[in-house]
């Protein structure tokens, strides 16, 4: 790698790459990919070693500390957890102020954002002590957050967060039990949700952990940086694809279009169709995650004792692209996105929620790279320059002499 500002301090160089492609931001010892190989690691622990006892809040511990947890940080990390989970009741009426139809993404940057008014004392984060605060009633709130606007875009009344349950059923609890019915979640359906959460967990400078970078590099609080991030996971191009391909798989399945065509309206430019979930910045092979995804969804439907003809379908489109020399030649495979909503919507969880499950997910990641920079001595405000393409020099026109 070069460093550019050697370069710039000798020629005057500005290095134009849009989309910064090329460019590092940052140097950073959480996440290691290898996009030729399909290589994932977290702290340098292959993303795989994962997949037999998946466990989402242990990664959550070593994407921000840097190991894994022993028995006695792993309980207590837990117990912060549970402590953290409750709302201040005041937040309530903030989800009353959103109209049902709101987009739960919407919802879920706005309340993260206002944990700032409500927990200030979290700000102040200047040792490992602090962090662990903070990083606990984020992971934590960001949960209950996310099952009440799930609950307020259904009209539901909204369930209070159990003590006695760990991280995935309490979630899953808040989201589907009734007041005098408490949703039992199966090991199956526990390992399967851990397993989309972890994997989701940090992938370094992608587009919502740069921003959560970039607006903390102003020195912004944590609160306001991943707030930012969930912003910036909305679209279709980063999170939001899992909504756009089950939407995909969706039309097919409805026979409003084959995946023949599918397959063919996304080659041609014209049509601004893309095939959702294939594709990626880094990855010029298989994403690691995508294959451990794949097999997690046919896990948990033969479990469950179901099919879905969505995942016949994913599995059509995927076949097809994987021989056509368009996907061939641009390296194009199946990312994140292609298969986690299979598994979401076997659990029940519906479309409008995936890109907030993404988020739960991605938020350990996020933490991590913001404690990273915080802690990283000389850390600069982040500040990209651009080529000037406008008018030149010209003078200012009343009002009466404008055409
Ligand atoms: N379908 C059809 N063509 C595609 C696709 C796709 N999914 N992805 C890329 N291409 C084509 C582009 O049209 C371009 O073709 P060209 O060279 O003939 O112009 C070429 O492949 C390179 O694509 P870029 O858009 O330049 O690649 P970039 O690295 O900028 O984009 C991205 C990566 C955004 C992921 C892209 O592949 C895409 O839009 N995929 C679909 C959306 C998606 O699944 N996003 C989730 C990504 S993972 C994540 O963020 C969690």
């Amino acid at each position: 790698a070069i460093d550019i500002r050697e370069l710039r301090n000798q020629t005057g160089l500005t290095a134009y790459d849009p989309g910064y492609a090329n460019i590092a931001s940052c140097r950073s010892d959480i996440t290691f990919i290898d996009g030729e190989q399909g290589i994932l690691r977290y702290r340098g622990i292959p993303i795989e070693q994962f997949e037999q006892t998946p466990n989402f809040v242990e990664v959550a511990w070593l994407l921000i500390f840097g190991h894994l947890p022993n028995a006695e940080e792993y309980a207590a990390f837990s117990d912060d957890l549970t402590a953290n989970a409750d709302l201040d009741e005041a937040m309530k009426h903030h989800f009353e102020g959103f109209p049902r139809s709101a987009p739960p993404m919407a919802i879920l940057s706005a309340m993260i954002n206002a944990l700032s008014c409500f927990y200030p004392e979290l700000f102040e984060i200047n040792d490992a002590g602090h962090i662990r605060t903070a990083a606990a009633a984020l992971i934590s709130k960001i949960r209950t957050i996310a099952a009440y606007a799930y609950r307020r875009s259904n009209g539901l009344p909204y369930i209070y967060p159990n003590p006695n349950l760990r991280y995935v059923p309490n979630f899953l609890h808040m989201l589907f039990s009734k007041p005098y019915s408490q949703y039992v979640c199966s090991q199956t359906v526990r390992d399967a949700l851990n397993l989309l959460l972890l994997l989701h967990a940090d992938h370094e400078q992608n587009c919502s952990t740069a921003t959560v970078r970039m607006v903390g590099s102003g020195q912004a609080n944590l609160f306001t940086a991943c707030a930012a991030g969930v912003c910036a996971l909305w679209g279709p191009l980063h999170g939001g694809a899992n909504v756009a391909v089950l939407e995909m798989l969706e039309k097919i399945h409805n026979g409003h279009i084959s995946p023949q065509e599918y397959v063919r309206l996304a080659k041609d430019k014209d049509s601004k169709v893309r095939l959702m979930g294939f594709g990626h910045r880094v990855y010029k092979n298989f994403d690691p995650r995508a294959k451990m995804l794949a097999r997690s969804a046919e896990k948990l439907l033969a479990e469950l004792g179901r099919q879905d003809p969505l995942l016949d379908i994913a599995r059509q489109l995927e076949e097809i692209a994987l021989e056509d020399p368009y996907f061939i030649e641009r390296k194009l495979y199946p990312n994140v996105d292609f298969y986690s909503g299979i598994i979401m919507r076997a659990i029940g969880i519906p479309t409008n929620m995936f890109t907030v499950i993404f988020a739960i997910g991605r938020l350990p990641g996020w933490i991590a790279h913001w404690w990273e920079q915080a802690q990283t001595p000389g850390n600069k405000i982040a500040r990209p320059r651009q080529l000037y393409t406008g008018c030149e020099l010209r003078d200012y026109l009343p009002m009466d002499q404008r055409t």
